[in-house]
């Protein structure tokens, strides 16, 4: 069973978190991640196809995902809507951005709405808010896995709880997707 995680990153934050993802997936016995970097230019649509699930990541920037994800977004219309390749596919998101806060939501937002556009089913996470910087979900949402990173290079941020949150998103979106699978077949 394969999950797909197609990410862009400017600056490499965004990527460690995409990184973290990968390892939670790869914990599930059966599943294995697959990193596609928007940013290197040939997406691997028959991967994306054969995947069960597929999540989404960008950095916040001007509130938004960025360019690159939107352009992958926006070339998915002839590859993968159009035909609805990706329907009935378990998805979800991730982004990270310089502010606690930073307008991450609006991020998730657009990923959630576009994988419903693309007829997939969107997992969230399911964690309290935490109280401490130690503690999973310490950014405190639920639509998706949010990483703040300081003015700092990616070797040093986002911090360890960022990055399990990231990694606890990517578990739960392979059990959910091997669930699923089991259930179809
Ligand atoms: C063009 C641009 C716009 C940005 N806009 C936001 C923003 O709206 N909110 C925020 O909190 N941080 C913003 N940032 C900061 C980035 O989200 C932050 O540096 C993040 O760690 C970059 O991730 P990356 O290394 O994966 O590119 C912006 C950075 C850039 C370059």
């Amino acid at each position: 069973m394969q999950i797909a995680i197609v990410y862009d990153s400017g600056y490499g934050h965004t990527a460690k978190q995409a990184q973290a993802v990968a390892e939670g997936v790869n914990r599930v016995a059966g599943a294995s991640a697959k990193l596609i970097a928007v940013a290197d230019g040939d997406i691997d649509w028959d991967t994306l196809a054969a995947a069960d699930g597929i999540i989404f990541g960008s950095p916040t920037y001007n509130g938004l995902i960025s360019a690159k994800l939107k352009g992958f977004m926006e070339a998915s219309t002839r590859t993968a809507w159009v035909p609805q390749t990706w329907r009935n596919k378990i998805a979800a998101g991730f982004t990270n951005s310089g502010a606690m806060h930073g307008d991450k939501l609006n991020s998730l937002i657009s990923m959630a709405l576009f994988a419903a556009q693309h007829g997939m089913i969107w997992v969230g996470l399911d964690l309290f808010p935490g109280k401490t910087n130690e503690e999973l979900n310490r950014v405190g949402g639920w639509l998706g896995a949010m990483a703040q990173s300081d003015e700092a290079p990616a070797e040093v941020t986002p911090i360890a709880s960022d990055l399990a949150t990231a990694a606890h998103l990517g578990q739960r979106v392979a059990e959910i997707a091997a669930q699923f699978r089991a259930g179809k077949a």
